[in-house]
C-alpha cells in the first residue's frame, strides 16, 4: 500500500528524465535541447480522404479527412511499423480538435516520435486559393487544434498550408497564409509554446518558388515562418545528388531558416529504393536541409499511381518493398552534427522580394481576424443570413456571388468584404467569416432597395433583424463603429465556444462548395465578375489540404 506513491513518483520521475527533448531553432537549423542538430526522419501518416475528381483540378484535394492521432487502437497497431520505419517524426494533414487526442500522442512521444500538424482542414478549413482570405473562422480553426494540442510534449511544428499556391498567378494568396503564420506564431508566443510554425509548399518554377520561400522567411521574426517545407519528389529511382538535387540546393543555398523536404518519395520506378535518403542527411544537403517526410504509410492514390508503403486489413498491417527499403535506409542515417548550436548564430531576416511578372505577393499583409468586430457588425445589421441548413459551407459561397451581383445592379459594389493579395488593399469586412460577410452584402443590398421587403428573403435564406437600428445612418454608424477600433495587428485570444454571433455569423463555412457545384457556381459568378475587384466571389476551387500530386521534373 505504502509503496504505491512511491512506485508513481518513480515512474514521474522516469518518465521525466527520458522525456523527449524540445526542439528549437537555431540560424538555419533545428536543435535538441543538449545542442545537437536534429534532422527529421519522418513519414506522411494520415489515412486518404474521399478524393473529388475534377478534370478541371490538376491537383487531387480530398473532401473528407479521418483524424489519425485520435484513433487509439490504429495507433497502438502502427506504432511498431513506425518505430520500424526509424522514424523520429509523422506529418498529419489534418486533425479534429473536439475528440480526444492522448492515447496516440502520448504513446509517440513515449516512443520519441515528434509531429508535424497541419492545421487546415479541407474543403472551408483552407486559405481558399481562388478567393483567398484570412478570416475569423480560420484563425478560430487554428487556434482551436493548438489549445486541444497544447497540453503534448512532442508537436514539432504546425503548418499553416499544405500547397495552397500553385501557379505564378496564385502567389497573390502568399500575403494571407504569411498572416496565417503571423498569428498563428503570435498566439503560440503568448501561450509559452515552443512550436515551430510552418509551411509546405509544391515544388515548382525557380522564378515564383524562389521568392515564395523568400517572402515566407522575410523582414522579421514575427511575420515570418520557423521552418519551410518544400513537396519534394525530383528524385526517382537509383537517382543521384548531382542529377537530383543540385538545382534545388542551389536556389536554397543561401536561405535563411530551417528547411526540409515536407514530402518526398517519388513513385515512378518502383519499388522505392529510398537512396535519396543518404543524400538528404549527407554533408552536400545538410548545409541547407534538415531531413523530410517520406510519402506515405498508408496507400494514398494519385495521378501517379500508389504512394503507400503498407496495406491495412483491420488488425493486420502488411507491408511492402517501399518500406522494408525506408526502414533499412532510415536505419543507418544520421545527418552530420554541425554547425554546433552556436556557431549556427541567429535567424537573419532579409528584405523581401520585389513584385514581377512571375511574382504578385504584396508585402502589405491583412489584419489579424477580429472575431469581437466581425459578431457587433453582424449584430448591427438589418437583414441577416439566417441558413435553414447546418450545411452552409455549401451556400454560403453562392449567395455571396448572387448578393453581391445584385448589389452591383443597384450601384453598390462588394469591396469591403473583398481582399486583393497583389494590391495590399483589404476591405474593412475582409477578414471576417463568410457568413458574416454574407450577412454585410444582404444588408447592403437591402438598404439599396430602401429595406424593401422582398430584398431580404433571397429564397428563405435572410431575415430582417428587427434588432437592428431603425435608421440607414444609425445602422452605418454603428457598423463602423464596429469596425474602426480594431488594431491591425494583435495577439488572438482563445475564441469563445459560444459559437459567436446570430444570424450565421460564425456558422457560416468557406466560400466554396462541393466539387460538382463548383462549376455552377463559376458559371453563376461570370456575368459579376466585371462589377467586382478583388476576387471574393465565392465558389471555385476547394482547398487545400494536400495528397501528393505536386509533381515536378525537371524539363
Ligand atoms: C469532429 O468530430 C466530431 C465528433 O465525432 C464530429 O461531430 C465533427 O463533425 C468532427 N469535425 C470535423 C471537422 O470533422
Ligand atoms: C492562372 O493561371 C492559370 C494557368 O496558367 C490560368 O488557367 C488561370 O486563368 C490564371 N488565373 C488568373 C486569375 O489569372
Ligand atoms: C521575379 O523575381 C524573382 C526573385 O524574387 C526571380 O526569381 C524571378 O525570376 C523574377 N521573374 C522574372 C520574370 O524576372
Ligand atoms: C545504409 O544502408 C543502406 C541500405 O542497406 C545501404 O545502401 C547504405 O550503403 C548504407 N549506408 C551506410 C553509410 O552505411
Ligand atoms: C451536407 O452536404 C453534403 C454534400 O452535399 C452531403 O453529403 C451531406 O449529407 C449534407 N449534410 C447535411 C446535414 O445536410
Ligand atoms: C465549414 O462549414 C461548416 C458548415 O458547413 C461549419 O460547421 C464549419 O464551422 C465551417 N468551418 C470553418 C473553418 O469555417
Ligand atoms: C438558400 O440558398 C440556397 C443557395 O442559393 C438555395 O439552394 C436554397 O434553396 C435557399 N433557401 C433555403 C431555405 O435554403
Ligand atoms: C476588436 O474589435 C472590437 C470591436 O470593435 C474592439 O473593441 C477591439 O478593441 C478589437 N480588438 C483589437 C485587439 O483590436
Amino acid at each position: 500500500m505504502k509503496l504505491t506513491p512511491l512506485l508513481l513518483s518513480l515512474g514521474l520521475f522516469a518518465s521525466s528524465v527520458s522525456a523527449i527533448s524540445k526542439i528549437s531553432r537555431g540560424g538555419r537549423y533545428l536543435y535538441t535541447d543538449d545542442g545537437t542538430r536534429f534532422y527529421i526522419k519522418g513519414v506522411a501518416y494520415q489515412e486518404q480522404g474521399v478524393v473529388n475528381t475534377d478534370p478541371n483540378a490538376p491537383f487531387s484535394e480530398p473532401s473528407t479527412f479521418f483524424d489519425p492521432l485520435a484513433a487509439s487502437d490504429a495507433c497502438a497497431r502502427d506504432l511498431p511499423f513506425l518505430q520500424q520505419l526509424g522514424v523520429n517524426t509523422i506529418r498529419v494533414y489534418s486533425v479534429n480538435s473536439s475528440l480526444n487526442h492522448d492515447d496516440c500522442m502520448n504513446a509517440l512521444s513515449n516512443a520519441g516520435i515528434y509531429t508535424i500538424i497541419d492545421l487546415s482542414l479541407p474543403l472551408n478549413g483552407s486559405i481558399d486559393r481562388s478567393a483567398p482570405a484570412w478570416t475569423t473562422n480560420l484563425l478560430d480553426l487554428y487556434i482551436n487544434t493548438i489549445d486541444t494540442f497544447a497540453k503534448y510534449d512532442n508537436v514539432l511544428a504546425y503548418n499553416v498550408g499544405n500547397e495552397v499556391v500553385t501557379s505564378a498567378n496564385e502567389t497573390a494568396t502568399l500575403p494571407f497564409i504569411k498572416a496565417a503564420a503571423r498569428d498563428v506564431k503570435a498566439y503560440l508566443r503568448s501561450k509559452n509554446l515552443n512550436i515551430l510554425v510552418g509551411y509546405a509548399a509544391i515544388d515548382a518554377d525557380r522564378s515564383w518558388l524562389d521568392p515564395l520561400a523568400n517572402y515566407l522567411s522575410c523582414d522579421s521574426d514575427e511575420e515570418s515562418l520557423d521552418i519551410f517545407g518544400l513537396n519534394n519528389y525530383e528524385w526517382c529511382g537509383d537517382d543521384n545528388f548531382a542529377s537530383a538535387y543540385t538545382d534545388i540546393m542551389g536556389h536554397f543555398a543561401g536561405y535563411n531558416i530551417p528547411a526540409y523536404f515536407s514530402e518526398f518519395g517519388c513513385i515512378t520506378s518502383p519499388p522505392r529504393l529510398w537512396t535519396e535518403v543518404q543524400a538528404l542527411l549527407s554533408t552536400q544537403m545538410s548545409p541547407v536541409w534538415s531531413g523530410g517526410i517520406a510519402f506515405s504509410y498508408f496507400p494514398a492514390e494519385s495521378d501517379q499511381g500508389q504512394f503507400g508503403m503498407v496495406t491495412v486489413d483491420g488488425n493486420t498491417v502488411t507491408t511492402s518493398d517501399d518500406f522494408t527499403q525506408l526502414a533499412a535506409q532510415y536505419g543507418n542515417a544520421t545527418g552530420p552534427n554541425t554547425p554546433s548550436q552556436s556557431d549556427a548564430s541567429s535567424t537573419q531576416f532579409p528584405a523581401c522580394p520585389q513584385q514581377n511578372s512571375t511574382f504578385f505577393a504584396s508585402i502589405t499583409l491583412p489584419p489579424t481576424p477580429n472575431d469581437t468586430a466581425c459578431d457587433c457588425v453582424v449584430n448591427s445589421l438589418s437583414c441577416q443570413f439566417t441558413p435553414q441548413t447546418d450545411n452552409t459551407s455549401i451556400i454560403v459561397g453562392t449567395l455571396i456571388d448572387t448578393a453581391c451581383g445584385l448589389l452591383g445592379q443597384n450601384g453598390g459594389n462588394c469591396n469591403d468584404i473583398s481582399g486583393s493579395g497583389s494590391s495590399g488593399t483589404y476591405g474593412r469586412m475582409a477578414f471576417c467569416d463568410p457568413g458574416s460577410k454574407l450577412s454585410f452584402v444582404m444588408t447592403q443590398f437591402y438598404e439599396a432597395t430602401n429595406r424593401n421587403s422582398a430584398s431580404c428573403d433571397f429564397a428563405g435564406n435572410a431575415t430582417v433583424n428587427s434588432n437592428a437600428p431603425s435608421s440607414v445612418d444609425a445602422e452605418n454608424s454603428a457598423v463602423s463603429a464596429c469596425l474602426a477600433n480594431t488594431a491591425a495587428t494583435f495577439t488572438p485570444t482563445t475564441p469563445s465556444t459560444s459559437g459567436g454571433s446570430s444570424g450565421g455569423g460564425s456558422s457560416g463555412g468557406g466560400s466554396s462548395s462541393t466539387g460538382t457545384s463548383e462549376s455552377n457556381g463559376a458559371l453563376n459568378q461570370a456575368a459579376f465578375l466585371v462589377h467586382l475587384k478583388g476576387g471574393v466571389l465565392g465558389t471555385g476551387l476547394l482547398l487545400t489540404i494536400m495528397v501528393a500530386t505536386g509533381f515536378w521534373t525537371l524539363a
